[in-house]
């Protein structure tokens, strides 16, 4: 073919093309395979003594002026229960491996302080503790979720912890909880063996983790009927080698023995380029939505991928996957201490928590519990505090949105989807999840990860009869728009009407970088 008929064949083509109707998004639920309980617990949260986590963002003692109950802040509980949170991790992170549980008890003025060496260098005064983080969890009405500290701690002081905690026994221990004012056990049943004990716990090998794990776990005692799910320390992103080792040691033990390890744990931080280039949190280019959001996709993949690991070594699911840190790590707000880990939190992190949360929630038949870094003012917050102000963040409405998902059966569902591309890198520009409540109601949760276009999606629900619906997005008018302190929410939730029934298919228009949740129910 001459070169000038190539050129005209081409350009024909590319002007055809345009016409052309864009790849479908269909989206195929199957209820009729609907097994897996999602579990509440993929929807938990985590404070550490990091910045103004603990501090202000939600222990202002009782003789501040801000509203509080014992010292906790009546505004952030009340607006975490509406959230709908159902456990929280404490008092770290790398904090959690210097931490000792007995200067956190007692009268506050007689409780020593100590440096908080990884976050800042602050003094800690101890003023929050144990029965401060306990009450904190009734106020909110969740699950306490403990990390004992292997790295720099005793055996036997984690032993006691759990002692004073769980025990209704008359021992040194429980005499000690007792005088502190605390008459009942509150019967705390997820623990952490150490953090990261691979880095800031303790820069251990998997071998040597290994044994430290199983006698610390051996001593953390199951009293009365209070059984315990002691969570190992697993990988750091893709360290498969960390998975394998602490796998196979672990398939080597006894029956009796393998019942010390019950949940491994895997930390997987967003990061906008990496840790070199983490990025602003709210001054950002399409480039930085594009690399943030495939970087934030890779989940599944380490989810598969660890999974397939333990599932070699643990063919009957004795050892959940525990997903006990995520979300996005931008760069601290400038003049904020870089210590203190405090970030804005934009659209950009409410499309980031729909994926993680979706891809969770297809996940459920392996993931035992998911917590978010972090609750309060650091990393990607539910909400952010200024003195007596508080903000609810994107991703705040986000969890709510998605909570009707908690304690439902996950609905399988298939995709089929456009790309949404930048520079020639491509990423599937629809994510999704589906359960279907107690009452028989069915939740779709869909993104649309394209900043640029609606995205039109056929959603086949497979069922037969008649069905209403009713919808709520979470989107806005530019990528970085953010809440911020005095001004009205920018980023919210609301009423979503685009969609159409027939013939047993949706016909939904995703507006562009949004979150949408989708109730059917039959009529
Ligand atoms: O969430 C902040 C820190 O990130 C945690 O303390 C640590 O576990 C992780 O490296």
């Amino acid at each position: 073919m001459k070169n000038s008929k190539r050129i005209f064949l081409i350009i024909s083509l590319l002007t055809f093309a345009k016409f052309l109707p864009a790849q479908n998004n269909i989206v195929t639920l199957q209820p009729g395979k609907a097994q897996t309980i999602i579990s509440k617990h993929l929807y938990g949260h985590f404070a550490e003594h990091l910045g103004h986590c603990i501090y202000e963002g939600i222990w202002v003692g009782e003789n501040s002026a801000i509203p509080n109950v014992r010292g906790i802040r009546t505004d952030v509980v009340n607006a975490l229960r509406e959230m709908g949170i159902p456990n929280l991790r404490w008092p770290g992170g790398c904090f959690a491996d210097e931490y000792h549980w007995k200067n956190g008890i007692g009268p506050k003025d007689k409780r020593p302080t100590m440096i908080n060496t990884n976050w800042g260098e602050v003094t800690e005064d101890n003023s929050f503790g144990t029965n401060e983080f306990l009450d904190l969890c009734e106020q909110l009405g969740c699950e306490p979720v403990i990390t004992g500290n292997v790295g720099s701690g005793t055996v036997e002081e984690m032993s006691q912890w759990v002692e004073y905690i769980n025990s209704d026994n008359i021992s040194p221990m429980t005499d000690l909880r007792k005088a502190s004012g605390r008459e009942k056990a509150w019967k705390v049943k997820f623990w952490g063996i150490g953090n990261e004990s691979w880095g800031c716990g303790g820069a251990m090998s998997p071998e040597f983790y290994f044994d430290q794990m199983m006698r610390y776990s051996n001593f953390t005692r199951d009293y009365g009927d209070s059984k315990l799910f002691r969570v190992a320390v697993g990988p750091n992103v893709d360290d498969y080698n960390w998975t394998e080792t602490i796998m196979r040691l672990w398939s080597k033990k006894s029956w009796w023995e393998q019942r010390l390890m019950n949940g491994l744990s895997l930390h997987y931080y967003t990061l906008c380029h990496g840790w070199g280039d983490k990025g602003s949190a709210t001054v950002f280019t399409e480039k930085d939505w594009f690399s943030t959001l495939k970087n934030t996709c890779r989940i599944d993949e380490l989810i598969n991928k660890h999974l397939a690991i333990m599932d070699k070594y643990d063919p009957e699911h004795r050892v959940g996957l525990v997903v006990d840190e995520w979300g996005n790590w931008f760069d601290v707000e400038p003049g904020t201490n870089p210590g203190f880990l405090f970030q804005q939190n934009t659209l950009r992190d409410a499309i980031v928590s729909g994926i993680n949360l979706n891809t969770f929630n297809n996940h459920a038949d392996r993931i035992a519990m998911a917590n978010i870094a972090q609750m309060v003012n650091v990393l990607q917050s539910m909400i952010l505090t200024k003195k007596e102000q508080m903000v609810l963040t994107p991703t705040y409405y986000v969890f709510k949105m998605y909570k009707v998902h908690q304690g439902a059966t996950q609905i399988p569902v298939a995709v089929t989807c456009r790309d949404y591309k930048v520079d020639g890198e491509s990423i599937p520009s629809i994510n999704v999840s589906a359960s279907k409540d107690a009452s028989g109601k069915i939740h779709i949760t869909l993104v649309n990860l394209d900043p640029n276009t609606e995205n039109p999606v056929t959603i086949n629900l497979g069922l037969n009869q008649n069905v209403s619906v009713t919808g709520e997005v979470i989107t806005s008018k530019n990528m970085n728009d953010y809440n911020d302190f005095g001004k009205a929410p920018v980023v919210t939730t609301v009423k979503f009407d685009k969609f159409k029934f027939g013939n047993g298919q949706l016909n939904v228009t995703m507006p562009s970088k949004s979150v949408v949740c989708l109730e059917i129910t039959s009529k």
